[in-house]
C-alpha cells in the first residue's frame, strides 16, 4: 500500500516509475466470462442469493474439485465467499478463538496472520529461506506444534515465493497431522493454473487428509477476475455450516450474477487461462535469467505464480528490505514490495503480471540500484 502510494505521489511529479507491486493479473477477464456476467444481468439474477452461494455454483465447484483436483466435496461442504479473502475470514472466524495457535509458513501472503489476529487466535509463524526453496520442513513444524494448535496454513504454489509443495513434502505434514487429532489444514491453491513445471498436489487428495482438510480457491488470479470478488472454501460439512453462518451475518454472500458469470469460467474453454499462464512462464524466464546474472542475488526456481523472490541480502548490510524498496523507487525509479511485508526481511517480491516492456526495464534498474545501494 505505501509503495503504491508513493508511486502515485512521484508520477503526479512526473517521474517515470516502472511499478512491479501489484498482485494481480495485468490481462482483463476473458470474454465469455463477462459476457456471461452480462447475460445474467438482464436474466434478472440481481437480486439477494442463498448466503453460501447459488446451487448451480456449488454444483460446479463440486465437479471441478472433482476432476481437477482428485477432492470428493458435496456441494453442501463448499461456500463461495467474496473473495478467498472472504473465504479466508470465514475460515479463521469459525474455527479459531483466543487461545489457538495457527502455523504460518513464511515467507506468506500478510493476510493469513491478519486473518488469524482478527479471529483472537495466535499466528505461529515458522520461517524458511532461500536455501530450502522458502519451504519449511516437516521436522520444523512439528517442533512447533503444541496442544494449542488448531490450524497449518500451506499456501502452494506460494505467493510471494512462487514455490510449490512436493507429494512427498506434503505428505510429511499429513503424517503430522494424522499423529494430532484436533490438527487441521487449511490449503490455499488460488495459484494452481499459473503453474509452469511439476504438479501441484491437492492436500485434501493424500490417504485420510479430505476430512482434515479445508482447501480454498478462488476467481481472482487465473481467471484474471480479481476486482469481481469470488472465491470458495470446501470443508467438511460442520466447518461448512460455520462458515455459512459466519458469511450470512458479514456479507450475506457474493452476487448472484458474479457467481453465474464463475460458472461459465468453470465450464467454457479454458483457452484464455492457458494463454495468460504461457505468457507468465515466458516471463517468469525472463525474470529468473536475469535476477541470476545479479551477482550476489539469491534466487530459488519458479514453478508457478507470477511472483520473483530474491534474497538480496547481500546488498543490505545492516539496512532493511523496506529502506532498500525505498531507495529503488526514490532513485532508481522501480517499484517493489519489501519482504518485510511477508515476514521474509533479506528478501524483496517482483510481481511479473506486468508487460515484458516494463519488467526489462525494471530489471536494469533493480540491477544498478543494488550495485550502488549504499
Ligand atoms: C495466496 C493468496 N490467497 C488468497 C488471496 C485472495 O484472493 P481474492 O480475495 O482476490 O480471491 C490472494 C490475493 O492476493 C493470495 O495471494
Amino acid at each position: 500500500m505505501r509503495m503504491s502510494q508513493r508511486t502515485r505521489e512521484l508520477r503526479a511529479k512526473g517521474a517515470d516509475i516502472v511499478s512491479l507491486t501489484i498482485g494481480e493479473p495485468d490481462f482483463d477477464t476473458p470474454v465469455n466470462i463477462r459476457d456471461a456476467a452480462k447475460a445474467a444481468m438482464d436474466m434478472g439474477f440481481t437480486h439477494y442469493g442463498p448466503s453460501p452461494g447459488i446451487p448451480e455454483l456449488r454444483e460446479a465447484l463440486s465437479v471441478k474439485l472433482r476432476e481437477e483436483n482428485g477432492l470428493h466435496y458435496k456441494a453442501s461442504e463448499i461456500v463461495v465467499a467474496n473473495g478467498a479473502k472472504q473465504a479466508i475470514n470465514n475460515v479463521t472466524l469459525s474455527m479459531i478463538g483466543p487461545g489457538d495457535e495457527v502455523i504460518i509458513l513464511a515467507p506468506y501472503w500478510v493476510s493469513y496472520a491478519a486473518s488469524v489476529h482478527l479471529a483472537q487466535g495466535t499466528p505461529v509463524i515458522l520461517s524458511a529461506d532461500v536455501s530450502e526453496n522458502y519451504k519449511v520442513p516437516a521436522a520444523r513444524i512439528a517442533a512447533a506444534i503444541t496442544p494449542a494448535t488448531k490450524l497449518i496454513i500451506i499456501n502452494s504454489p506460494c505467493n510471494p515465493t512462487g514455490a510449490v509443495w512436493s507429494r512427498a513434502e506434503l505428505e510429511e505434514i499429513a503424517a503430522l497431522v494424522r499423529a494430532h487429532p484436533r490438527l487441521m489444514v487449511m490449503a490455499d491453491e488460488i495459484y494452481e493454473y499459473i503453474l509452469f513445471e511439476g504438479e501441484l498436489v491437492s492436500f485434501g487428495t493424500l490417504p485420510d487428509m479430505q476430512e482434515r482438510t479445508i482447501t480454498l480457491n478462488g476467481f481472482s488470479k487465473g481467471f484474471a477476475m480479481t476486482g469481481w470478488r469470488l472465491g470458495y472454501a470446501a470443508a467438511p460439512l460442520p466447518i461448512a455450516i460455520g462458515m455459512g453462518r459466519m458469511q450470512s451475518i458479514i456479507s450475506a454472500g457474493a452476487n448472484q450474477f458474479v457467481q453465474r458469470a464463475a460458472v461459465a469460467a468453470l465450464q467454457g474453454s479454458r483457452d484464455d487461462v492457458e494463454n495468460m499462464r504461457a505468457q507468465y512462464q515466458q516471463r517468469r524466464d525472463m525474470v529468473l535469467a536475469a535476477l541470476r546474472e545479479i551477482e550476489g542475488v539469491k534466487i530459488a526456481d519458479i514453478p508457478a505464480t507470477f511472483y520473483a523472490f530474491p534474497d538480496v541480502s547481500a546488498f543490505l548490510k545492516n539496512k532493511t528490505s523496506q529502506e532498500m524498496c525505498d531507495y529503488l523507487l526514490e532513485e532508481h525509479g522501480v517499484a517493489l514490495v519489501p519482504g518485510s511485508a511477508f515476514g521474509a526481511e533479506g528478501c524483496i517480491r517482483l510481481s511479473f503480471a506486468a508487460s515484458e516492456a516494463d519488467i526489462k526495464k525494471a530489471l536494469r534498474r533493480i540491477a544498478q540500484g543494488l550495485k550502488s545501494f549504499r
